[in-house]
């Protein structure tokens, strides 16, 4: 059946656009949508054009899997064009989302009417490109270049009501009637005098053209997320464009500037990440049939730092959570802190004081176990200790009914050892949870040899319920994600002893687009974790640096020395006692270049990589790459680990990790894997 169809009703064009699952502006869309207006125009007795989809959205964006091929006829840009130059007026008429592509085919209409449930939206620049159909240049005709700054550079969508507000919209229509009310509406405009043609309209940014500020300041405001991203400063430099210049010379620039960033680095990267993230909510051995286990009531045992954060992250999706502690002590403290951690989001206004009410309304704080008898699902989050965990599954096992799930949140202890103590091992899995658990994005949830097909399918609906982004990884040592970043810290520590000092070490990793280095990392989270000032002998940098009161940033002082604002700086007493230690371990120090450096903490992380993928510990690639962008801020731009190892190359990998093997350490092994793809010229992706 065609993409697009057309039928008449009364004096009106209806044109729907069927492309399931989103309506895609794929070719045979862009083309229908020339041909409807065509008819439109040879009609005599079409006096105007509704355009409507079907399915659950109206035109999403552009078909995303033409990009980087060969464009066909007819361009978006020209469709869009053809809209807006027919002399019969085009209403757009939308549910769903809008979105890039999808808001310029709209932008291109005389009329926009909305559903309240629509969002519209550029969301081009998470692609690392620019709104490349006028959409820089329409939308600051219609809303000025403030709020056009805003949705273009930060890419985000805004609701159908704030696009009425800001005259995006111009006509909300009864949430479950969009298409009588579009009709309507159509019916209303067709004796209007004339029909405004965004690409004439002037208004808005006359009075913006006033004020060459607005983008030094919006630039200014936004420095710190913007930061490493090349696809933002041009979406500035093409709405500057929209003020500056006439439309047609204004579409030139966006054209330019598409193209550039279309065909770069980042725009690669950054498409690879976003069919990345839905790759990752996809089991390749689970049956379509499966069932999922409803889960309406979660208990979480530990109140500490995990276990709050974990909780939070149901009670926040209206599901009742009991929270079990040893003492009373420790879950008064539990409880405190999320109480106090949804106070400070109210106070930020990203939350009203009902809501936090209603949220804490759903916890039972409790000292008995019998109280999670009754809960779907358990999550584990005592403290990391194979004999302590054992001791809870056991006792889980023999209160909790059956049918439910029990998890663990261990960051690196072996879940079917802890399985192995339950009479159900198919109902145990892990969920590994990032700190602090209710705002990082990540969920590892970790397959047993045994768990379940329906446990590891309800577990990842389960996340995304509670908006995570979820990889399934194998039992192994620290999973995909810690079982990386263990290579690179080991890396960290033996290049000090060679001569890299510990800012350098940072400074190339945040150059590199991370947002700390191990050595900022280790000050922030205190490097007495885990230390014991009774037994400590001296015996590594960290014990010293513990010894000495140089603590992390608590103390004001760690690897680095802190001033009263936390800034840190080089620190010469630290550099003293890494000579020391290099001297000791027979080190000679030596200039050691960034790329040196560079290579030598991430080389052995694509490597470890590469093993996870050949021990089948992770799906795919990609998946790996989602862990590292959502669990630990890998630069988005560079698509991850695994994608930036496919761009540079796996041979300069892996001659990377050949020409360090002495200093890699005595146990590294250059995975065969890694190698095989490498000579075959192939990639991970
Ligand atoms: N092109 C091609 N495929 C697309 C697509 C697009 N623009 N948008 C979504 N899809 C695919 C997804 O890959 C997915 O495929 P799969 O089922 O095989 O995995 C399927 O459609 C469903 O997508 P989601 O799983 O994301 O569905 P949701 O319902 O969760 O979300 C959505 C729907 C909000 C529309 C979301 O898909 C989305 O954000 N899409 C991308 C929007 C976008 O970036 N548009 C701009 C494109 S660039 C552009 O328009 C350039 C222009 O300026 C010239
Ligand atoms: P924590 O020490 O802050 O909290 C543990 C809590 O569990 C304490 O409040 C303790 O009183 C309580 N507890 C201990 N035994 C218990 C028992 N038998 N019954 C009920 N409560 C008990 O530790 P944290 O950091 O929250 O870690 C918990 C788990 O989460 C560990 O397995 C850890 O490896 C894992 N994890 C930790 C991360 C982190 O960054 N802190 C990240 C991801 C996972």
């Amino acid at each position: 059946m065609a993409v697009i169809t057309t039928r008449k009703e009364g004096d009106l064009l209806i044109v729907t656009s069927d492309n399931p699952p989103v309506n895609a502006l794929g070719q045979a869309v862009r083309a229908g949508l020339t041909g409807a207006i065509e008819e439109a125009a040879q009609d005599d007795d079409v006096k105007a054009v509704v355009i409507r989809c079907e399915g659950r959205t109206f035109f999403a964006g552009a078909d995303i899997t033409e990009f980087g091929k060969p464009p066909l006829d007819p361009w978006l840009p020209e469709v869009v064009n053809t809209i807006e130059a027919s002399a019969k007026p085009v209403v757009a008429a939308i549910h769903g989302t809008a979105l890039g592509g999808g808001l310029e085919v709209a932008l291109g209409c005389h009329y926009r009417i909305a559903v309240p449930s629509a969002k519209l939206g550029l969301p081009e620049v998470k692609l690392g490109i620019l709104p490349g159909a006028g959409g820089t240049q329409r939308l600051p005709r219609i809303v000025g270049v403030s709020d056009a700054l805003q949705m273009i550079v930060t890419g985000d969508p805004i609701a159908a009501k704030k696009a009425a507000d800001i005259g995006l919209v111009d006509r909300l229509a009864d949430e479950n009637a969009l298409d009588a009310d579009a009709i309507a509406f159509a019916s209303d405009i067709i004796s209007n005098a004339s029909h405004p043609k965004t690409s004439e309209r002037t208004d808005k940014i006359a009075a913006d053209a006033k004020n060459p500020g607005l983008f030094e300041d919006f630039k200014k405001n936004n420095a710190k997320r913007l930061r490493g991203f090349e696809a933002p400063a041009a979406c500035i430099e093409a709405v500057r464009a929209a003020v500056e210049l006439p439309f047609e010379d204004g579409v030139k620039k966006e054209r330019e500037l598409f193209t550039k960033l279309v065909s770069g680095d980042q725009s690669k990267a950054l498409r690879h990440v976003f069919f990345a993230e839905r790759a990752a909510s996809k089991i390749d051995d689970i049956p379509a049939d499966t069932p999922v286990i409803p889960i309406n009531k979660v208990g979480v045992l530990g109140a500490g730092t995990m276990g709050g954060g974990i909780s939070m992250n149901f009670l926040s999706a209206g599901i009742p959570v009991t929270i079990v502690e040893r003492e009373e002590a420790a879950l008064e403290r539990g409880v405190g802190i999320i109480r106090k951690n949804y106070e400070r989001t109210a106070a930020r206004g990203r939350m009203t004081q009902k809501q936090v009410d209603k949220a804490m309304s759903l916890l039972t704080p409790t000292l008995s176990y019998d109280d999670v008898a009754d809960c779907d699902l358990v999550i584990e989050a005592v403290f990391e200790d194979m004999d302590v965990k054992k001791d809870v599954f056991n006792t889980l096992d023999a209160i909790v009914k059956d049918g439910a799930i029990l998890a663990t949140n261990t960051s690196y202890l072996n879940v079917d050892e802890i399985a192995a103590v339950t009479k159900r091992p198919e109902a145990v899995i892990g969920l590994h949870f990032f700190s602090p658990a209710n705002i990082m994005k990540l969920l590892e949830i970790v397959r047993g040899e045994k768990t379940s097909a329906p446990v590891l399918k309800t577990a990842m609906a389960l996340a995304k319920k509670i908006k995570k982004v979820a990889v399934v990884a194998g039992v192994c040592f620290g999973f995909i994600g810690n079982r990386m970043l263990r290579q690179r810290q080991d890396q960290a520590q033996v290049l000090l002893l060679e001569g890299a000092k510990p800012w350098d070490v940072d400074r190339v990793l945040t150059e590199f687009g991370l947002p700390m280095g191990p050595f900022q990392m280790a000050d922030l989270a205190g490097l007495d974790l885990g230390w014991n000032k009774e037994t400590s002998k001296s015996a590594t940098i960290r014990e010293v640096l513990c010894e000495r009161d140089r603590r992390g940033q608590k103390t004001g002082k760690g690897f680095y020395d802190y001033d009263e604002n936390r800034r840190g700086s080089p620190s010469k007493e630290v550099e003293d006692i890494i000579a020391e230690f290099a001297a000791k371990s027979g080190n000679e120090q030596r200039d050691i270049s960034d790329q040196e450096i560079l290579e030598r903490l991430l080389y052995p992380m694509v490597n470890e990589g590469a093993k996870i993928l050949e021990e089948g510990k992770a799906q795919r690639a990609s998946d790996i790459d989602i862990v590292w962008l959502n669990g630990y801020g890998w630069p988005a731009y560079t698509g991850g680990p695994m994608f930036w190892a496919d761009m540079i190359g796996l041979q300069t990998i892996v001659d990377g990790l050949e020409k360090h093997a002495d200093r890699l350490g005595a146990d590294f092994e250059i995975s065969k894997f890694l190698k095989d793809k490498a000579a075959k010229g192939e990639t991970f992706n």
